[in-house]
């Protein structure tokens, strides 16, 4: 049996055996002091510094994150954007290796993590901050580094066409309303460098939800509307979906009840457009 995994397939937790992917995460949790004794935790982390300008390092990136720094196959002083940044501790771990970082969001200070605190800071009656990007910027100085964010709609991206040697989005789309995220991947796709990269994860389940997680047929779809192509091999299929969903209620101390996994894929962009 071929033990080499596709690279475009559901990544999981069972991944993080593989030791170069834990090595990466510990590598952001030390950069975000996160406490030693919670290293080999997957669970949402932050950094402890600071409540409203901190980064974050959410479960399923664990291994989302270390699957795009392994598969992305970024030159020294790529261009790259991130698309739906948050607050996500990967495109400041980027700009720290000496990428040139864009970010980009609908929102960042507001998250769910974060609401109870917006709402207490209401009650007082103190100002609530709006300048997203100078808490990006905060965040940013905090790692040494610095990142171009701009606050937009994936879907109508702020750039020209072919700017980005690389574009991706980590756990973005599934947020997104039904036909949003088709605009946004064509979109990713238009800001995309002819022969470079887009890479993409959504939460995956090979039965369809309630909530929005992409079948295999729906991931395929993406694609296909994206007009990339892969240039690896892929696999969508699902034999152990029970045995995932219990992996992950191991690692999480089955304080979650998962349903769903990551589906991950590298796309490239055409060099010569064939009509
Ligand atoms: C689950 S979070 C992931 C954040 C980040 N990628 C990370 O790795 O932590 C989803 C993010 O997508 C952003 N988002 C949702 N819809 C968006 C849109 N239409 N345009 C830009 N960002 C969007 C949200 O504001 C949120 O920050």
């Amino acid at each position: 049996m071929n033990s080499i995994k596709p690279i475009n397939r559901r990544i999981t937790v069972e991944d993080l055996r593989i030791p170069e992917w834990k090595n990466i995460v510990l590598e952001m949790h030390s950069m975000m002091r996160v406490p030693s004794e919670n290293m080999h935790k997957f669970a949402y982390c932050t950094d402890r510094r600071g409540l409203v300008y901190r980064a974050e390092f959410e479960s399923f990136k664990h291994w989302e994150y270390p699957w795009l720094i392994k598969h992305g196959e970024f030159k020294p002083g790529a261009k790259i954007l991130d698309c739906g940044c948050g607050r996500g501790i990967l495109q400041f771990y980027l700009a720290k290796k000496g990428y040139s970082i864009t970010s980009v969001d609908i929102s960042t200070l507001k998250t769910h993590q974060v609401q109870g605190f917006w709402e207490i800071v209401k009650k007082l009656g103190l100002p609530i901050p709006e300048d997203k990007a100078s808490a990006m910027k905060a965040i940013a100085r905090r790692y040494d580094t610095s990142i171009d964010f701009r606050v937009a709609n994936i879907a109508k991206l702020p750039f020209e066409d072919e700017t980005f040697d690389h574009v991706y989005s980590i756990s973005v789309l599934e947020h997104m309303a039904k036909g949003e995220d088709v605009m946004a991947i064509k979109e990713m796709s238009r800001v995309l460098k002819k022969g470079g990269t887009m890479l993409v994860t959504v939460d995956f389940s090979p039965v369809k939800m309630e909530r929005k997680a992409y079948t295999k047929e729906e991931v395929l779809d993406l694609i296909s509307a994206s007009g990339l192509y892969f240039d690896n091999v892929y696999d969508f299929e699902v034999q152990d979906w029970q045995k995932h969903l219990s992996e992950l209620d191991i690692a999480f101390s089955k304080k979650n009840k998962c349903q769903v996994s990551s589906a991950a894929f590298v796309l490239k962009k055409a060099v010569i457009k064939y009509c």
